[in-house]
């Protein structure tokens, strides 16, 4: 029922997966046996979103254990190991993509020879996709009864199919509520600098049939007292410890107008996504260049040597989280408390 294909695939070896700075105008893809060419594409954000892009880096690792040609195990724990870095140093605040590192590292470090490494190193790649699909369904199941046939979901950024391995996680309980028959609307904020709501959120959306709106950023409050918006669903980049989310640029003011205006604000968060080794103090807020602020499409909008402060995420604090939508059930306040027990 998605309209949009899958983000990326392992396919013969090879990562497939879809240029996403060319739509809504292009699909386009970019294939790769090279996993410095999958780091490159996390860093222009051809590839974004982080559940994607953990996929994107552990895909990498399995590319970097099969282009080992020697039968020496502790040349192929180098290689994987050195990929490792490479990928870990693409972009800092998604946690996701170190989550996916570890992982597959665990599994290379246990391997006894060099074919027992690459086997299970694809093997563990592909269960991260395939869980990360699975999971995102399993939000859409608690997510969507939270929705009435009718209601208007208010979101940002994309945290849809294009930012996964398949489905969403903000998406998806709009996705499941069509499949139940309840047709909700969204209103997506366009996400400048890079238009992810305005480019991706409404492609996707569109493309399955639900009913979107764009607003710039700047719209939020006067939509909330003008509109009817029952609910706001949002992605996560990192949920901490301490019930502090980080997610797209423009997520902290959406969270501010809604509690003024008593509307559920629902971060939708595999656990994936969950930091439980870190306090927001210590996250590192990715700060991308003014070039793509004071630029639009390569065309300059602002006077020649002004540089703009461009801030990629920003921080909500847990007092404006109505609750955190998880593969395993919805977890409230507090949330120091309440994300271990579901962790245990
Ligand atoms: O800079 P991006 O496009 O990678 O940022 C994406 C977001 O902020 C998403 O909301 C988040 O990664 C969750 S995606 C399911």
């Amino acid at each position: 029922m998605l309209g949009v294909p899958r983000t990326i695939e392992w396919v013969d070896g090879k990562v497939r997966l879809i240029n996403q700075l060319s739509l809504p105008h292009k699909l386009e893809y970019i294939e790769t046996r090279d996993y410095r060419r999958i780091a490159e594409a996390i860093k222009r954000m051809e590839i974004r979103g982080a559940p994607a892009i953990g996929v994107a880096a552990a895909y990498g690792l399995a590319l970097a254990a099969l282009e080992v040609k020697s039968n020496d195990i502790g040349e192929a724990l180098k290689n994987i190991r050195r990929a490792a870095e490479v990928l870990s140093s693409t972009r800092p605040t998604a946690v996701n993509l170190f989550w996916a590192i570890r992982r597959v590292l665990k599994v290379a470090e246990k391997a006894g020879s060099v074919e027992e490494l690459q086997k299970s190193v694809v093997e563990e790649a592909l269960r991260i996709a395939r869980e990360d699909e699975e999971n995102n369904k399993k939000i859409g199941d608690f997510g969507e009864k939270l929705l009435e046939d009718g209601d208007t979901v208010i979101t940002v950024c994309n945290a849809g199919s294009l930012a996964t391995s398949y489905y969403g996680t903000a998406t998806a309980p709009i996705y499941r509520a069509l499949e139940k028959g309840k047709l909700v609307n969204v209103i997506v904020m366009e996400t400048r600098p890079y238009l992810q709501g305005a480019r991706l959120t409404a492609f996707e959306l569109k493309s399955a049939g639900i009913p979107v709106k764009i607003i710039t950023d700047n719209s939020i409050g006067i939509v909330a007292w003008k509109e009817k918006v029952d609910i706001a669903f949002v992605g996560a980049d990192r949920f901490t410890k301490d019930g502090y989310l980080v997610n797209k640029i423009g997520t902290y003011p959406l969270a501010l107008v809604c509690k003024e205006h008593s509307i559920p604000f629902y971060p939708a968060v595999p656990t994936s996504t969950i930091d439980l080794q870190h306090e927001i103090n210590e996250v590192e807020i990715e700060r991308r260049p003014g070039e793509e602020v004071v630029s639009i499409k390569g065309v300059r909008i602002a006077p020649e040597g002004v540089d703009a402060l461009y801030y990629a995420f920003d921080i909500t604090p847990p007092k404006y989280i109505t609750g955190i939508i998880t593969e395993k059930g919805i977890v409230y306040p507090p949330f120091r408390k309440n994300i271990k027990k579901i962790l245990s």
